[in-house]
């Protein structure tokens, strides 16, 4: 079609389709160009911690082992905010399985995939970097974001039905998650020696969870393109399945930029916003972003798990005293406020500060 793009055509242009020409990316994708400071690929190596999932299971029986752990796990999300979960009980060719079925999807022809669309103003679906304002800067990623929990929410039409395997392998791959996530959010409390239910209680019944694939087209200039940029999540936590091979997650650790390894089977967790709220800041949720490389396609897949909408959430009041006065207020519907926030080009959990 001749004549310049209208705003439809950028919404609907994926990265994938850009990318395949190999040029130098369109300026609406140019995070930083020459002489501004360049997306270094790669800084150094920072060694996430690693939890063994399998030893924080259970509260009746305490070890010494289970104590070691959980004090890891306090020191972890303390600290840097995130870690490496082994020992979850998901077997190394079912993650396969998973990465299958999401690199099957994204190979599928343009119009197979667009079956799949997310309509302009909603968040569902396959599609690209929501395009919220003329400004803003696109991250080089395409992604298809699908609501598993609760079931009975599910938006079935944007399930992809090709690969045939895809919606049972989301369905129980999420279920295992959300079985896991509880988990740690049980070992979470009691390792700040909370009663095991207070996190999950502020959850509610009728917790969210939401899967969001995440395809990262190689680029020809990875210098100058975030495939995600720098945020927090707005969930409670976030678990990641990482692509088997291709690097890309960067962590911001003490105002330095650092690779996130990958251990093939080990699910990568970092916490949300809102579990920074409920633990009164003791948990940090961790400013991240994507990177590119010029020559692997990389895929991943974040599974946010969130307090129930409408459900009010704020700082375990065990978690304050003198020494720690109360740092946040009560909020309500935080992923509105994330995304209001967000599309400002501030920090979200801002807005939930005293
Ligand atoms: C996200 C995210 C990281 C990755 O989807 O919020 O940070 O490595 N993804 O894909
Ligand atoms: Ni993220």
């Amino acid at each position: 079609m001749a004549g310049s793009p209208t705003k439809q055509d950028l919404i609907w242009r994926s990265v994938q389709e850009l990318a395949i020409n190999g040029d130098k990316p369109p300026a609406r994708y140019i995070f930083c160009d020459g002489d501004g400071e360049q997306i270094d690929g790669s800084p150094p190596l920072f060694p996430v911690p690693v939890i063994d999932v399998s030893l924080i299971t259970s509260s009746t029986s305490q070890s010494s082992k289970e104590d070691e752990e959980l004090e890891k796990l306090q020191s972890a999300l303390s600290s840097c905010g995130c870690f490496q979960a082994v020992g979850h009980g998901i077997s190394s060719s079912f993650l396969d399985k998973v990465r299958e079925v999401a690199k099957l999807f994204f190979e599928l022809p343009t119009e197979e995939k667009q079956k799949y669309s997310r309509a302009v103003d909603e968040l569902q679906g396959y599609g690209t970097d929501q395009v919220l304002s003329e400004h803003q800067i696109l991250d080089w990623s395409d992604r298809m974001f699908l609501g598993v929990h609760p079931e009975d929410q599910r938006k079935l039409k944007l399930w992809p039905e090709n690969p045939r395997a895809f919606r049972e392998v989301l369905h129980e791959f999420t279920a295992n998650i959300k079985f896991i996530s509880e988990i740690l959010l049980k070992a979470m409390a009691r390792s700040l020696k909370l009663e095991e239910n207070c996190f999950l209680n502020q959850f509610g019944e009728q917790s969210t969870m939401i899967a969001r694939f995440n395809y990262y087209p190689h680029c020809a200039r990875p210098d100058l393109v975030l495939g995600v940029k720098p945020h927090a999540d707005g969930s409670g936590i976030t678990i990641l399945l990482q692509d088997r091979e291709v690097e890309g997650l960067q962590l911001l650790e003490n105002d330095r930029w650092v690779r996130v390894p990958i251990i093939p089977d080990a699910l990568f967790v970092n916490v949300g916003d809102q579990v920074q709220i409920m633990s009164n800041g003791i948990f940090k949720s961790p400013v991240h972003r994507v990177v590119t490389n010029s020559e692997r396609e990389r895929i991943t897949l974040a599974v946010f798990y969130m307090p129930q909408k409408e459900k009010e959430i704020g700082p375990e009041d065990g978690l304050i005293d003198e020494k720690r006065p109360r740092l946040f207020k009560k909020v309500k519907n935080y992923a509105d406020i994330y995304f209001q926030y967000y599309q400002a080009g501030k920090r979200p959990i801002d807005a939930a500060k005293i």
